[in-house]
């Protein structure tokens, strides 16, 4: 048997985690659950749901129930996964972990006393593209790397009522520029320093940053720069990373993985390297499969709780950033 998950919050990104958790080998859904009922039972019935829980309760109380997707907006992350913990169950939880890194704690700290486990939706580790990346940068093959950047360019429609809101969204860094964080860290390791700043002319009508430009220095001594937007008026829209090294180039824009990379094609030439992709939302798939190996088989996974916290204390710093003019040290105190 796999591990049996209802799945809570059947929006925007439920509709993605539905079709690809109940294609992932070694886990199932077994029901889901929304606020908005009509719109979980049309899910359900699209993806050949048995169920469809009536209330939170209902989900806590269930013994068939051993784990726990939350999908819901990002004020209801710490709820929902401290009470789903404490109930036995154990959580994945999208992205960000939490808005503030109080919260964070608070999660980590229930899963620890819970004995039950805890994994942030880092949905973009597991996409072949970036998977790519991490190999030919541990294989060293565009040499010693010295400097990274990423771009965010997204347009207003990403942004959903309650991510408008100061609580519910936090702001593109919170929502957006989360993802190229954690996936930096995974390619480069940790970040010792975060400067950022917003500019003033806002586009998009929102209460928190709707743009913002994030400087990072890892603890290794790379350099990166982090440009994001949900104010992109026309396009193109992209979620771009580019890493230079002493002896090449690597960039991912556009679904496309290019290279510059002597050690690997023997020449100084541009080169497209192959990606085997397996459907949009194969990343999703592939995390629920690694959690799933996590839980029911306690093998190390990709990334873990920690890891959640780690990618909201560097969004929290470019706040601290931007808030004081200063250049903020990791780690950050408890906000
Ligand atoms: N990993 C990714 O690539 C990715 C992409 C988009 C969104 N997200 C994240 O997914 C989460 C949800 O975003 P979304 O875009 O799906 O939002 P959404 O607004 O489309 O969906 C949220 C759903 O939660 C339901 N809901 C709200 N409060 C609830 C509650 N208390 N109990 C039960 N149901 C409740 C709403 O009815 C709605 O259907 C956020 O954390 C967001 O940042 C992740």
């Amino acid at each position: 048997m796999g591990l049996s998950v209802a799945l809570v919050g059947m929006g925007r990104i439920g509709k993605v985690h539905l079709p690809a958790l109940s294609a992932a080998r070694g886990a199932e859904v077994v029901g889901v659950y929304d606020l908005n009922m009509q719109l979980a039972r049309d899910r359900a019935e699209a993806a050949n749901v048995p169920r469809v829980f009536a209330s939170w309760d209902e989900v806590l109380n269930d013994p068939d129930v051993q784990c726990v997707g939350v999908l819901l907006p990002h004020d209801a992350h710490a709820p929902y996964t401290i009470e789903a913990l404490q109930a036995g169950k154990h959580v994945v939880c999208e992205k960000p972990l939490a808005p503030t890194l109080a919260e964070c704690d608070r999660m980590l700290a229930a899963a620890a006393s819970s004995g039950r486990k805890l994994f942030p939706v880092h949905n973009r580790v597991y996409s072949p593209a970036v998977e790519k990346m991490r190999e030919i940068v541990q294989q060293d093959g565009i040499g010693e790397i010295f400097l990274a950047q990423t771009n965010g360019f997204e347009a207003p429609p990403t942004v959903q009522t309650w991510l408008a809101t100061p609580r519910g969204g936090g702001g593109v860094l919170m929502s957006q520029a989360v993802h190229p964080m954690y996936v930096l860290r995974w390619l480069l390791g940790d970040i010792a320093r975060v400067s950022c700043l917003f500019g003033d002319r806002k586009v998009v009508d929102m209460s928190a940053e709707d743009h913002a430009v994030v400087l990072l220095k890892f603890a290794s001594g790379i350099a990166a720069e982090m440009t994001c937007t949900f104010g992109v008026a026309h396009g193109p829209l992209d979620h771009s990373i580019t890493l230079h090294g002493r002896d090449g180039y690597l960039e991912l824009s556009r679904q496309r993985l290019q290279a510059i990379a002597p050690r690997l094609f023997g020449d100084t030439e541009l080169h497209e390297i192959p990606l085997t992709e397996t459907g949009a939302n194969a990343a999703f798939g592939r995390m629920w499969e690694d959690y799933a190996r996590g839980i029911l088989e306690n093998m190390p996974t990709r990334q873990t709780g920690e890891d959640g916290k780690r990618a909201v204390e560097i969004v929290q710093a470019a706040y601290r950033s931007n808030a004081t003019g200063r250049t903020i040290d990791l780690p950050l105190g408890v906000d």
